[in-house]
């Protein structure tokens, strides 16, 4: 995830029995820095008590909307312009309807109308209430009015039945909220990224690859969509869950990557190729298992792999090729090399070391320009990492 420092988060919570989940809603926004400030209904109170909400919000907590704030100020125009989001979790049916008709008989439901924040509304109630009519068309309203919704999910309910009305896991709401706070340089841009190692098969339990984890083109893939890109990642086996609203495509050896690369490359503006493709590939790949004591080979032919990034930096049109190294020698010159011969218009060089390479959660990277400039930086996380390599594409 990315840090919220900085971002002051207004979270309402209105008497909806998912209530309960908020106090830990609430201590995931502090873990990321963000600082917040809590809204109930008077209803809410008999589901989560402000005492806890103030506690861990280390904050103050506003439930009646004639109460002053410390500065006597009136706290709805105070804190209007406050908050750089406004998040409403879980929202019942009555507080929708009453947001959606400017109903404002309490301090939750009169801040829409006091504030020119964001506003992210998460409804959380049974299926029969959320999928009535009236439900409905108040959200698709508020939608129109330029509301955000994160729609609830279909799962168990409070009563032990099944169906839509769920909140979302609170990992899903952070992920909402950030993405809400984020900053949007690549809106609506489309953004294909690979990564991940490639397996290239021996025999059917047997394969070449390396010790790739993924962990660079996921953060790649998270830092995108968070700008408001629409991303496609192509990924190897990997033990990594993909970042929620990315279109994810499992590959397992290096045609098939091929074959998805090539076919997505047109309907994207940029190609990231942060991928380990295994070089090389046995000339042929074996039915059945090698058994050890009769047919072991004691030399295995190999042949190259396709070079994927040489053939689309050769037939790229408006596209932005960006592409990765990792040099054990000459780094520079073999990643510049790399560089013009693939057409590419920037290239990440990745330091092999303790703290930096596979599997590592840190990075050491020299970004290379097409025009020849140069910038090396320290080992940083490879979410840093994924931001400052963003931050470069935006000049591109
Ligand atoms: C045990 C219980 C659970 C409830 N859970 C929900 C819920 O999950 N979603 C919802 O929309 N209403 C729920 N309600 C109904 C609301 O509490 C009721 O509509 C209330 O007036 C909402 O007030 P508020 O929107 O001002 O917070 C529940 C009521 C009870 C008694």
């Amino acid at each position: 995830m990315r840090s919220l420092k900085n971002k002051k988060i207004l979270v309402g919570i209105t008497g909806g029995i998912a209530a309960y989940k908020i106090p830990n809603l609430i201590r995931e926004l502090i873990k990321l820095e963000a600082e917040v400030k809590v809204v109930l209904t008077e209803e809410a109170t008999k589901f989560v008590i402000p005492y806890t909400l103030k506690i861990l919000s280390k904050n103050d907590v506003f439930i009646d909307q004639f109460e002053l704030t410390d500065e006597d100020g009136i706290i709805h125009t105070s804190l209007a312009n406050w908050p750089d989001l406004y998040v409403i979790v879980p929202a019942t049916a009555n507080s929708i309807a009453k947001i959606t008709y400017g109903i404002c008989d309490n301090l939750l439901t009169l801040f829409p109308l006091s504030s020119k924040s964001k506003i992210l509304i998460v409804p959380s109630m049974h299926t029969n209430m959320y999928e009535n009519e009236i439900t409905q068309k108040n959200i698709q309203i508020l939608k129109e009015r330029g509301f955000y919704v994160l729609e609830p999910e279909t799962g168990e309910l409070a009563g032990g039945d099944v169906g839509k009305g769920r909140l979302p896991d609170i990992e899903r709401i952070v992920f909402e909220i950030i993405k809400l706070t984020y900053k949007k340089s690549f809106l609506d841009k489309k953004i294909l990224i690979t990564s991940g190692p490639t397996r290239e098969y021996i025999d059917p339990v047997r394969f070449i690859s390396n010790p790739s984890s993924g962990k660079m083109g996921y953060e790649l893939a998270l830092e995108g969509v968070l700008r408001g890109g629409n991303v496609t990642l192509i990924s190897g086996k990997v033990s990594l869950k993909p970042p929620y609203e990315v279109k994810l495509i499992n590959i397992e050896n290096s045609e098939e990557l091929y074959d998805e690369v090539s076919k997505n490359f047109f309907s994207n503006d940029y190609l990231l190729m942060s991928s380990a493709v295994c070089d090389f590939k046995p000339v042929e790949k074996k039915e059945n298992k090698i058994k050890k004591e009769e047919d072991f080979p004691s030399v295995l032919n190999i042949k190259k792999t396709r070079d994927i990034l040489k053939e689309m930096g050769s037939l790229k049109k408006n596209q932005k090729l960006i592409g990765f190294a990792l040099e054990t020698e000459n780094e520079i010159e073999n990643a510049k090399k790399k560089l013009s011969e693939k057409n590419l218009d920037m290239i990440v060089l990745n330091k092999i070391s303790d703290k930096s390479g596979f599997e590592k959660d840190t990075d050491e990277i020299t970004i290379i320009f097409k025009n020849g400039k140069i910038t090396s930086f320290p080992v940083l996380p490879k979410s840093e990492v994924a931001k400052i390599i963003f931050d470069f594409m935006e000049d591109l």
